[in-house]
């Protein structure tokens, strides 16, 4: 239904009925006839739009707190994750980086040389990304302020008064993101932070959230939308969406080729065009974490791909079990941030003691190891609109027990992902769909699905399984996305007599030069007849050399007596009996 007014879904009253209501404009609606849900993700995608194939850095881990205040801290933060070989990507710098909130400035006491700051991390490989709320101070004397007042940028009511509202710097005048001339002019705004070498911006409170009793901007107050004036009670739903593209066309023009980066924390229909999105201010509680699979996936479906949840939680202390089971499901969430309110205790991954901070660690190197694969999916989003983190029921609906299921997800086509959400959890059930199914960790376990098993999953444990016929693409542990990826593992589980196929994709990760054919694409199709293992490789395109110098195939659950072949020709291989995997 393509309506931005107020809107009701009512999916509890009924038991044979869903409602949609909303509080006014077209009934108007589209019907998306599948038949499969795949196919109504494309055709929805279609309409609304696909994410772009954002920075890499962006997909791995992200660190954030409410507030790190000072230059000082957050080169403690990073000399932290450095002396501890944790991988970091991205730190987020939240209000209290700006002067007394003024969006575009730095407060010059703590910050007193931002663009070093920023500059001197990337040079290391990690980015800053600051926050940027709509609100612009109410201040006579500041640019921005006044450049929008004499430009007519902010929000007015019909008699052409600007409207105002209390968020974070006190009286605040909201850009009108709805005029294409404000959007412009948003666009330039981003210059202040581009200069300095930031790639990316968190978009906040852009609901619009004002501190009032409703909690947002009156619905008098008028936006112009292609010469149109329509009020805020119609509009009110998109404004977000519209931050974040001026957000992401802005820093685009300015990035010089650079891929951008915007998260944002309202959206509408589209939102993935421009943005990230993640699901706001949780709490540090078991409920919420369970919360985070469905509320991920449910964005999944609609259309946007990159989406994940505070790690360890927002509000309210974490603790160590908290915070390592979050962790572990921010793994395989499409964004990985670890994100805390002021007053809470910290909770970055050595917060809690060295074991603790052990299995952290290996879940964030997990990511990197997983950057290929996550990589492939991401650019499949880019083209398809298929998600990541995908609910069981997208590849196995004709499964009605998958139908309902929330607590376990799939990873692309081939990975089931089964996070444990409860406290002192040391197993849980994991539904396995028909078919057969290795154990991540240890696949001498195999198990045959259409079935419940109970899976081992002490704290340091994320039960993972990998569908027979399958192939993972695993990399080397990195620091960060920057480092160079020195080796490409393929790992297949094939069946007796199976056969898979499977895309390699990469580009550099960082420019916009793969939609200008500088990409790297191969096939690779293996089957396999007991003991012999025909593996052909085909490159699809070859406009970009691969940064890996070697690729190893890893055969799990193989003879030693195996025989592989590479498009016709027999390869050496080496055994390892114990886990009966054969390397090539
Ligand atoms: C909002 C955001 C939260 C942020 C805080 C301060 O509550 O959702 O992530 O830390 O504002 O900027």
């Amino acid at each position: 239904m393509d309506n931005t007014f107020q809107t009701e879904f009512d999916l509890k009253t009924s038991y044979e009925t869903y409602s949609i209501t909303a509080d006014g404009g077209a009934l108007d609606y589209y019907i998306l006839a599948g038949p499969a849900p795949k196919d109504v993700i494309r055709q929805y995608t279609s309409l609304t739009g696909r994410m772009e194939l954002p920075p890499k850095w962006a997909l791995g881990y992200h660190q954030s707190r409410y507030s790190y205040r000072s230059e000082a801290e957050v080169r403690e933060l990073v000399e932290a994750f450095k002396r501890k070989n944790i991988p970091l990507d991205a730190v987020h710098l939240d209000i209290h980086y700006m002067d007394e909130y003024r969006v575009f400035t730095f407060d010059e006491q703590k910050f007193p040389e931002p663009e070093k700051l920023v500059q001197d991390l990337k040079a290391e490989g990690i980015k800053i990304v600051p926050i940027v709320d709509p609100g612009v101070k109410r201040d006579e004397t500041y640019l921005p302020y006044q450049e929008g007042m004499e430009k007519n940028h902010f929000s007015s009511y019909s008699d052409g008064s600007v409207y105002y509202g209390d968020v974070w710097p006190g009286e605040s005048a909201f850009p009108d993101f709805f005029r294409g001339e404000t959007r412009k002019w948003w666009e330039e705004q981003q210059a202040y932070y581009t200069n300095m070498g930031i790639e990316g911006v968190w978009n906040d409170m852009n609901e619009p959230a004002v501190f009032n009793e409703k909690k947002t901007m009156d619905n008098d107050v008028f936006h112009e939308e292609n010469g149109v004036f329509k009020t805020h009670r119609e509009l009110h739903n998109a404004y977000g969406l519209h931050m974040s593209q001026a957000s992401f066309e802005g820093l685009k023009n300015k990035l010089g080729g650079k891929r951008p980066f915007v998260l944002t924390r309202a959206g509408f229909a589209g939102i993935q065009r421009y943005a990230a999105v993640w699901t706001g201010d949780n709490r540090s509680f078991w409920e919420h974490l369970q919360m985070a699979v469905p509320m991920t996936l449910n964005l999944g479906v609609s259309g946007v791909p990159f989406a994940g949840n505070d790690v360890g939680g927002f509000a309210h202390d974490t603790n160590a079990e908290l915070l390592t089971r979050w962790t572990q499901l921010g793994t395989f969430t499409p964004f990985f941030r670890n994100h805390s309110n002021i007053g809470t205790v910290f909770q970055e991954p050595w917060a809690f003691g060295e074991k603790t901070e052990e299995t952290i660690k290996k879940y964030i190197e997990l990511r990197h190891k997983w950057m290929p694969h996550l990589y492939e999916l991401f650019q499949e989003a880019s083209e398809t609109g298929m998600p990541i983190m995908r609910p069981m029921m997208m590849h196995y609906a004709e499964d009605p027990n998958t139908l309902k299921l929330h607590d376990q997800f799939m990873v692309g086509e081939d990975v089931l992902v089964a996070p444990v959400t409860q406290s002192a959890a040391k197993h849980r059930i994991v539904y396995l769909p028909a078919g057969t199914w290795y154990n991540y960790w240890n696949d001498n376990e195999v198990y045959e699905g259409g079935r419940y098993i109970m899976a081992e999953a002490d704290l340091d444990t994320l039960p993972i399984f990998i569908r027979e016929n399958s192939a993972i693409l695993e990399g080397s542990v990195k620091q960060n996305a920057d480092a160079k990826q020195e080796s490409l593992r393929v790992h297949v589980y094939l069946g007796e007599s199976g056969s898979l196929s499977k895309r390699i994709y990469e580009d550099d990760g960082e420019t916009l030069n793969h939609q200008n054919e500088k990409y790297f694409s191969e096939s690779i199709s293996i089957s396999r007849d007991n003991d012999i293992i025909s593996i052909e490789e085909k490159d699809i395109h070859a406009g970009y050399t691969p940064c890996w110098s070697a690729k190893t195939y890893v055969l799990h659950q193989v003879s030693e007596a195996i025989e592989v072949y590479i498009n016709g020709s027999k390869q050496e291989t080496v055994y390892d009996k114990a886990d009966l995997r054969a390397f090539v």
